[in-house]
């Protein structure tokens, strides 16, 4: 009997409000977040292969280096993640890097910065 009274009173539920309101919005970014990543996995062929072929048309097949500088995770290490960002979205001017904000959302973007990053990748 003792919980049906606390169900039913009203402060009950005005305290309950804003919890579950948090939690959809939890739920909300949550599914956000993993539909970008489902973009992205759907792509992640795409991407590598214009990684190989038009990257490493002027960072090297291996990324090593020609043209553009090595992309490979040790020569990379100094440098913020935002920077290679940045470089990647705008290109770098007056330089023969080009912007690929035409070709590229942010998140496939990032999503290039963490496959340079990781180490499996240059072994
Ligand atoms: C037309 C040639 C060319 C293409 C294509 C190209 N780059 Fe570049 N990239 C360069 C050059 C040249 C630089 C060096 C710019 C400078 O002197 O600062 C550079 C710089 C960079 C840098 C910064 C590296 C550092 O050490 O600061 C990153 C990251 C990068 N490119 C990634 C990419 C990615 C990813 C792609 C493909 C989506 C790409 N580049 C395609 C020529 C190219």
């Amino acid at each position: 009997m003792r919980g049906v009274e606390r169900l039913n009173h009203p402060g009950y539920s005005m305290k309950i409000l804003p919890c579950l309101t948090a939690m959809l919005l939890c739920f909300t970014v949550l599914v956000r977040a993993e539909t970008a990543e489902l973009a992205i996995a759907s792509r992640q062929q795409e991407l590598m292969h214009l990684l190989l072929a038009d990257c490493g048309s002027c960072h090297g097949m291996t990324l090593k280096g020609g043209l553009g500088p090595s992309l490979l995770q040790a020569d990379l290490a100094g440098k913020p993640d935002e920077l290679l960002f940045i470089t990647i979205r705008d290109g770098r001017g007056g330089t023969p890097m080009p912007p690929w904000r035409d070709f590229l959302t942010d998140d496939e973007i990032r999503w290039m910065v963490d496959v340079l990053r990781d180490e499996k990748w240059n072994k």
